[in-house]
């Protein structure tokens, strides 16, 4: 029998053999850009100082107080949480602001809760919502609980429950979820502890290598990810923890997710397939490492989460009355004018300018009275950028971004990710073994808890189930499919009116045929690829991309700022977002 994680025959401990095998690799990004993403990652000053106090305080009472020798007018293009935010700081802080959103009448962009409206009920139950975006938000994030409160909404945060919860105590994780793979099913419970019958350990996974057996995947990445941890333990000096993250990006920027669990688990492919599907890491392989490792701190079963009761929406929208006679709807950004001081293009031209069409009759498929095009045009000192950079490439810039900035918005990958959303008239999952026998008979496969997830092979993969019910009814909203990369990516080429009977499939797997006359008929569903304004779920690093593309994502060229979660290095959260449209606010007051 061989070492674990590595064919190495010296007597290292397992941690020092992973580190040592091929990942040695030289480090090709300087020592300046590595530390300066490194206090990015951790989002500490120069002198070791974390700036989340300061940028807490933003939150809470603004910008720093500056005098403003004339008034400035800022153009912000997108009003999703990182425009929005900024656009409050500033307008506070005295500056003139105008943000112009391509959507027709909707704030908050990748937060967005499918919920009843004037003119559109997504559900049966019209107190039924539920979230196409953003839908937990972490305790350990700290500037979007500090939002949350500022905005008055912590009164109506409530837990979101990753791991299912007992029904008389939230405090206790249950894990009576499942795993269903290769046609086995097991309780997460029974998985984890390997409580399982031998055959049925690995979930069908032929997985025979004595060295991965007996442990969960989720305990086998943890292991293959302690190296990593190691480097950067929370108890080290934050100088140590500087210097550990430097090692990390600098070693591994160029691993994608496929090479890292290779080494880790010595080639042996069926172990990655078993690891990689029951952590969600397949569809991802081809992507960076150190996305997936940077996730693995905020998607685990020790966090705890919140959302918004009523849906997360609710946040950007707490901004909006300070906003509202700044913001303009239906102004797709489509060219940029900005003053590049180096260049003479624009010689006589002050400031910025920017040109913006209204909303296409056929976007979202859903029909529009207005199909004429209108082009309108607006002018500031500063423009603010929130934009995904997949939607900036859509708009045409003059003079050209410099050749590093235009490389990023051409090639920074985004993921996709889409959800399907079914709604239920009884809670099910839920049942104790008596109610399920009562309501449905035969085998039982609920819950007895609330909230969690199931995690599949076939095409749902993630399945999550309501923390809460919503007013008194019986009935919930599941998360049948929430999937990424290649896994979405096959949701996306059908038809929305289609992928509910194929999400109900999914969840039927699960739970038995039973279960389906207690679906009410009404689904809603979001391919965030094919959102026209979001076009990806978010950016996650292919690989090389942290060295190669970020370093100078977040750099102003000339007037013109950029926000949004991809110039963060919280990728795909709420947080990230918030960071840069702090930082962006504070160089547009640094710069008058
Ligand atoms: P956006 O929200 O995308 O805002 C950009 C705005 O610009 C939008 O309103 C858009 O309409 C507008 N726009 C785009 N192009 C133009 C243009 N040319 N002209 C004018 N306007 C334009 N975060 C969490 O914290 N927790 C989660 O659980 C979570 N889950 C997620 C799940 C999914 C499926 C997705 C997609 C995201 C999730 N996130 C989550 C991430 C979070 O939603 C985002 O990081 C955050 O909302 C991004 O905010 P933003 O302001 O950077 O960008
Ligand atoms: N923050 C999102 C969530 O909680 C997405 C995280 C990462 N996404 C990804 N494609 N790796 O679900």
């Amino acid at each position: 029998m061989g070492q674990p994680f590595g064919s190495s025959s010296s007597n290292e401990t397992n941690n020092q053999i992973i580190i040592n095998i091929h990942f040695m690799k030289a480090i090709t990004a300087s020592e300046e850009i590595l530390d300066s993403l490194a206090r990015q990652v951790l989002m500490v000053d120069s002198n070791n100082q974390s700036l989340i106090p300061g940028y807490k305080d933003i939150i809470n009472n603004g910008l720093p107080k500056r005098h403003l020798p004339a008034k400035k007018k800022v153009l912000i293009i997108g009003a999703g949480i990182s425009g929005m935010l900024a656009g409050k700081l500033l307008k506070d802080a005295g500056y003139e602001v105008q943000i112009l959103e391509a959507n027709d009448s909707r704030v908050g962009g990748r937060i967005k809760t499918f919920h009843k409206t004037a003119d559109h009920q997504p559900f049966k139950d019209p107190e039924q919502y539920a979230e196409a975006g953003a839908m937990r938000i972490p305790n350990s994030h700290p500037l979007v609980n500090a939002l949350i409160d500022k905005m008055g909404l912590g009164a109506e945060k409530q837990n979101f429950y990753n791991v299912d919860v007992a029904k008389n105590d939230p405090t206790q994780k249950l894990f009576q979820t499942w795993y269903r793979t290769n046609e086995v099913q097991a309780r997460q419970k029974d998985y984890n502890h390997q409580n399982l019958p031998e055959k049925d350990k690995t979930l069908g996974f032929p997985v025979n290598d004595p060295r991965w057996l007996g442990q969960s995947a989720g305990d086998l990445l943890t292991r293959a990810f302690q190296p990593l941890n190691n480097l950067i333990d929370k108890s080290l000096s934050i100088e140590q923890q500087v210097e550990g993250w430097k090692q990390i990006i600098g070693e591994y920027d160029n691993v994608s997710v496929r090479d890292f669990l290779l080494t880790s688990f010595d080639n042996d492919e069926i172990a990655i397939q078993y690891v990689g599907t029951l952590q969600n890491l397949t569809s991802r392989s081809f992507l960076s490492l150190l996305h997936m490792f940077i996730d693995s701190f905020y998607i685990n079963p020790g966090e705890t989460y919140w959302e918004i009761k009523g849906g997360n929406y609710r946040l950007p929208e707490a901004l909006l009355p300070y906003l509202q006679e700044n913001i303009v709807f239906n102004a797709r950004a489509t060219e940029i004018r900005w003053q590049d001081l180096s260049s003479s293009e624009n010689a006589g031209f002050e400031g910025v300018s920017v040109k913006t069409i209204n909303e296409p009759s056929g976007k979202s498929n859903k029909g529009r009275v207005s199909t004429s095009r209108v082009e309108r045009e607006f002018t500031a000192d500063y423009l603010l950028v929130t934009v995904p950079f997949s939607s900036l490439r859509f708009v045409e810039t003059k003079p050209m971004f410099s050749y590093h900035k235009r490389r990023a918005i051409i090639e920074l990958h985004y993921d996709s990710a889409t959800k399907v959303l079914l709604e239920f008239s009884e809670r099910f999952w839920e049942w104790d073994e008596a109610t399920w026998e009562q309501k449905i008979g035969g085998k039982y496969r609920g819950h007895n808890s609330v909230g969690g997830g199931s995690v599949t092979d076939n095409p749902n993969r993630n399945i999550y189930f309501p923390s809460h019910p919503v007013a008194d009814g019986n009935g919930g909203v599941v998360l049948a499919s929430y999937s990424w990369a290649d896994d979405a990516v096959r949701w996306d080429s059908i038809p929305d009116e289609d992928r509910y009977s194929h999400a109900l499939q999914g969840i039927i797997d699960l739970y038995g045929e039973g279960v389906r006359p207690f679906y009410t008929g009404h689904g809603t569903t979001q391919s965030w690829v094919r959102d026209y304004y979001a076009m990806g779920e978010a950016a996650v690093f292919a690989p090389g991309e942290i060295t190669e593309l970020h370093p100078w994502i977040p750099i102003p060229e000339g007037n013109v700022f950029f926000a949004g979660e991809h110039t963060s290095l919280k990728h795909a959260w709420i947080e990230g977002a918030l960071e840069s449209a702090i930082r962006a606010s504070l160089e547009i007051q640094e710069a008058g």
